[in-house]
């Protein structure tokens, strides 16, 4: 066999090789209204018409509890100026402390829904759960997009390379491929 031919692979040889996944945040609040946020690289848009995502959540995270409890999400999309909080957002988990505050990210109100947004996006979309859908080891939420938000410009924004490192990458294809996380 050479390097040039199919081979089997792991599911972790795979999830590597189909990398770079745009990486997001997913913020969220808990039943008393505190704010938290989930790094995801397991998310696509699913419908043009309602527009639509699709995330992917652990069932141990607590993010997936506020998820649950609030029904909504706002996706935000930040910058390269802002991987290092990005990445402590995947890192950390909010349950014991205000990881927001730990990765020098801020909250705003969103538009339509109670889940706030991250104030340093580049674009947040606010979602509503339209179904959720139990897949293997994660659930999968169906979210409406309700208001859309965003600075036009060509901001950078975040990629991950599995659960291993960030990249950043603009809409005209420049990339930085050193952004220092991990
Ligand atoms: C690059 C990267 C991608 C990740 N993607 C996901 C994902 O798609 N789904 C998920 O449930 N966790 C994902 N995680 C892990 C969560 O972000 C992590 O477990 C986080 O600490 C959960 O926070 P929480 O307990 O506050 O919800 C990812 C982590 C990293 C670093």
């Amino acid at each position: 066999m050479t390097d040039k031919e199919l081979r089997t692979l792991t599911w972790d040889e795979a999830v590597t090789l189909t990398s770079p996944h745009p990486y997001v945040l997913a913020s969220c609040a808990d039943a008393a209204g505190r704010p938290n946020a989930i790094g995801l690289g397991w998310w696509t848009i699913c419908s043009w018409e309602p527009p639509m995502v699709v995330i992917s959540l652990g069932e141990p995270r607590y993010s997936r509890e506020c998820i649950d409890a609030g029904q909504e999400f706002v996706l935000c999309f930040l910058g390269e100026e802002h991987a290092k909080g990005a990445w402590i957002c995947g890192t950390k988990s909010g349950r014991k402390g205000d990881k927001l505050a730990g990765a020098g990210l801020t909250t705003i109100p969103s538009l339509k829904v109670k889940a706030p947004t991250v104030a340093q996006s580049v674009v947040a979309l606010e979602c509503a759960v339209r179904q959720r859908v139990p897949a293997g080891d994660h659930i999968l939420y169906v979210g409406e997009v309700l208001s859309m938000r965003g600075i036009p410009g060509g901001a950078k924004t975040l990629f991950s390379l599995h659960y291993r490192k960030l990249i950043a990458i603009g809409p005209d294809g420049n990339a930085s491929l050193s952004v220092p996380f991990k």
